[in-house]
């Protein structure tokens, strides 16, 4: 595996790269590798000739900075999972690399409103600072497909509703959520949890689930919002929101016959750490 830091470098070896007409798969990640990011990386190389997987904890989309401070950094581990996995390329710049003139220079891109509500809502400006660096990322890389995580729904949906507006050649891959064993979606985040609350955040999926039985059996969408909640503050999760939104908009669903492709999303706090998850409740990605 090539570990390349500098973003000419990076330039250097995209282009040997296309000159020799060989397919790029990227995935781009903030780190803290666990199987869900192996996940794509597994399926990039099984799909392109080469893979390219970033490690870079972009300042920009985040909107506390104590979430920045403390966001875990284990980027020996990580180089050491992805040239075990079969990575061509690990690609990890500095801040000052992929922000030459500084943090302020960021873009703002009209994202049609997708950018505002749930993680948006809770998260101010989390979304303009994921949009601008994946899209230089792409101009970096170039790659043929990028591989997204179902995990994080709201962010691949945006990333989809960037590159069709802005025409950007790229095929996005989305690949499905992976879960420990009681359920809790995987998330670099879940290093903060002690194994007490691993194991309560297991309700989060069991709930995920319970919404989706209850939206084939047309239980209304508040009365399994009002369950949602219910069942979560029971156990002392502090819900930011649970919504039930039309998948490619991402507007709140009122009545199931309003669409044919539905996805339960939430964002909890447990044990002072916030996670996310969802679940395709009706139709498919
Ligand atoms: O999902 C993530 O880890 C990040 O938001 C991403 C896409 C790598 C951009 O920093």
């Amino acid at each position: 595996m090539k570990r390349i830091e500098r973003c000419n470098d990076l330039i250097t070896w995209v282009s040997e790269c296309k000159a020799a007409g060989k397919t790029i798969g990227f995935v781009p990640t903030m780190g803290a590798l666990h199987d869900g990011h192996l996940t794509l990386v597994n399926q990039s190389i099984r799909e392109n000739d080469f893979t390219v997987c970033s490690v870079f904890v972009n300042p920009t989309q985040f909107n506390d900075p104590k979430d920045l401070d403390t966001y875990p950094r284990t980027l020996a581990k990580d180089s050491f999972l992805l040239e075990n996995a079969g990575v061509h390329v690990l690609f990890c710049p500095e801040v000052a690399d992929m922000y030459p003139s500084g943090l302020q220079t960021t873009v703002i891109y009209e994202l049609d409103g997708l950018d505002m509500i749930m993680e948006g809502e809770h998260r101010p400006g989390h979304f303009q600072g994921v949009v601008n660096i994946v899209k230089r990322l792409l101009d970096l890389v170039s790659p043929n497909r990028l591989y997204m995580g179902q995990k994080d729904f709201q962010q691949f949906t945006i990333i989809g509703h960037m590159i069709k507006k802005w025409n950007i050649p790229v095929d996005l891959v989305i690949c499905p959520t992976i879960r420990e064993p009681n359920g809790l979606a995987m998330s670099s985040r879940n290093q903060r949890l002690s194994e007490e609350m691993k194991i309560k955040a297991g309700l989060i999926y069991r709930v995920l689930k319970e919404v989706k039985k209850q939206f084939a059996q047309h239980i209304s969408v508040s009365e399994m919002e009002k369950f949602a909640h219910k069942a979560f503050s029971a156990e002392g999760f502090i819900v930011e929101y649970f919504s039930i939104v039309d998948g490619i908009t991402l507007t709140q669903v009122e009545k199931i016959s309003q669409t044919q492709y539905a996805v339960a999303c939430t964002a909890l706090w447990i044990g002072g750490v916030r996670l996310i998850d969802n679940e395709i409740i009706c139709g498919k990605i």
